[in-house]
């Protein structure tokens, strides 16, 4: 074991994050930071970074979409992930549908096959890169043929779908 003290290093070991397109008004974010908030309420959060036309729009419209788009998508993830809404409607140049919401204004992408609609309800501005939205998810849309398996991940450049299931039987209180 060797001991280091830099912990970028430390964090560079983690393995990979689940790849989500966020929309906001009518633009689309790539974001992969992130993460479950809570079972109850049933809530995530994103990692979105001051730079970004769509920290501008969660800051104002206090909601947004996550959109989940399958390991086939990766080239429509990469773009909404390389180019800024402040230059370009995404919807448009990605030939895209935008889907209307039933909870929040925000648009949804119908080619992804779960879109949850969620409304902020708290945020972490603690000194980091990004500021962490968290979401309540007022609603999901999900396809019937949906499997977790389909979704992709990314992490340091690199992007990955979805490992085998090694154990699975047991319920862990998570
Ligand atoms: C795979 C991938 C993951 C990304 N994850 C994030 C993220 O979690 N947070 C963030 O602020 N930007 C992230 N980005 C960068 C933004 O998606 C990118 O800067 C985008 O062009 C911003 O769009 P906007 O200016 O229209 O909001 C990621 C990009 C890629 C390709």
């Amino acid at each position: 074991m060797k001991l280091i003290r830099d912990g970028a290093t430390g964090l560079k070991t983690l393995p990979a994050f689940p790849v989500v397109l966020v929309t906001v008004g009518q633009n689309i974010l790539t974001a992969a930071a992130c993460s479950f908030y809570s079972f109850e309420p049933p809530s995530v959060m994103i990692g979105i970074k001051p730079a970004r036309y769509s920290f501008e729009l969660i800051c104002k419209l206090e909601e947004f979409g996550i959109n989940i788009p399958t390991a086939d998508q990766l080239s429509l993830t990469e773009y909404c992930g390389t180019v800024s809404g402040r230059n370009v409607n995404k919807f448009e140049e990605a030939d895209i549908t935008p889907m209307e919401s039933i909870k929040i204004q925000s648009s949804l992408i119908r080619e992804c096959p779960v879109n949850l609609e969620c409304k902020v309800v708290s945020t972490i501005d603690w000194e980091g890169s990004h500021r962490w939205f968290i979401g309540r998810i007022e609603c999901a849309h999900i396809a019937e043929d949906y499997s977790r398996d389909q979704a992709l991940m990314f992490w340091l450049g690199q992007y990955r779908k979805v490992g085998e299931v090694l154990h699975g039987k047991q319920r862990i209180d998570f």
